[in-house]
């Protein structure tokens, strides 16, 4: 994979004249306000196209049949919604998040009518009752501040007899390359374990399928989805962190210059790259979720 110096050059000047920010809480997590989930591209760099590497996987989990009209809760930069469209040439599909930035990067990868995204809150969905006949979350109900009211409007925007379903990656195990960037992240700096993802809701075996039976959804089933993460160098895995999106890039970017070096240098031993156009091969593991909406 061709290595991007200009985005490079840009993000170095970015973090050079980086302003201190205020902290915030996010999914539980200590974070860098604002800077979580703000910009389109960056966000796809860095965890977009493993998301997108894990959508075939969901879709056919989710058992999505062309024509349904599909909600997708959180669509960030699209992954999910496109990936459908790309594969269900007659299905509806409708994207909503609350980062703006996201909403729009996402609709400029898109000129179907089929698929739109727009601006909304999991927890507050515009939608009438029984609109979809899925409604669908990849990797987002860890950060929705009430997850169990995100649920539940997801259950009220679903046709009865529709599907619900979610996934969310596996941070504390499965999910190598943020497993492996928060081990040397905390062994070098033990406070910022309070922003390890580990410590994220729904991220552990049977988390999601609790919730979902508590929200009363019908034959609840869970299962493990793996997708291959493959770097074509070292640089390819940590510049994305430079960018500053997600709990690991907003911890990235509040660092000094002197700790992020030593950061990118325990990375680089604990990767073992010799030669930096080597091929780093890992592995993301998510948990996934699916349930029937009850009629009424
Ligand atoms: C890890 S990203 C996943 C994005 C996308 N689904 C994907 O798989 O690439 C988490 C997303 O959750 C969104 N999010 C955070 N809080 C939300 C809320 N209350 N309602 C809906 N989406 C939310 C963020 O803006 C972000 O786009």
């Amino acid at each position: 994979m061709r290595f991007d110096w200009i985005w490079v050059f840009c993000t170095c000047l970015t973090l050079a004249h980086a302003e201190p920010r205020q902290t915030a809480k996010v999914g539980g997590l200590q974070v860098m306000e604002k800077s979580v989930f703000s910009q389109g591209e960056a966000y796809e760099r860095f965890m977009g196209r493993w998301s997108r590497a894990l959508a075939p996987n969901f879709i056919a989990f989710c058992n999505v049949r062309d024509g349904e009209s599909i909600l997708d809760v959180g669509s960030g930069t699209g992954s999910l919604a496109l990936g459908l469209g790309a594969v269900m040439g007659d299905c509806r599909i409708t994207g909503i998040d609350p980062a703006k930035s996201y909403v729009s990067y996402a609709q400029s990868r898109t000129h179907s009518r089929r698929i739109r995204f727009e601006i909304g809150d999991a927890q507050r969905l515009r939608f009438p009752d029984r609109s979809f006949d899925k409604t669908l979350s990849l990797l987002v109900l860890n950060f929705v501040p009430d997850p169990p009211r995100a649920v539940t409007e997801m259950i009220r925007v679903t046709r009865p007899g529709g599907v619900v379903a979610a996934a969310v990656w596996d941070y504390a195990e499965g999910m190598e390359m943020l497993r492996i960037f928060w081990d040397q992240a905390v062994a070098l700096d033990s406070t910022a374990d309070v922003r390890d993802e580990r410590h994220m809701p729904f991220c552990g075996k049977g988390e999601l399928a609790t919730l979902w039976r508590e929200r009363g959804l019908l034959q609840v089933e869970e299962t493990s989805l793996t997708v291959p993460l493959v770097f074509s160098s070292f640089e390819d895995y940590w510049s994305p962190f430079l960018g500053g999106q997600g709990p690991a890039g907003s911890y990235v970017v509040s660092l000094g210059s002197e700790q992020r070096l030593h950061l990118e240098q325990r990375l680089r031993n604990r990767l073992r790259i010799a030669d930096q156009e080597r091929l780093i091969t890992l592995k993301a593991r998510a948990w996934a979720v699916k349930g029937l909406v009850p009629s009424p």
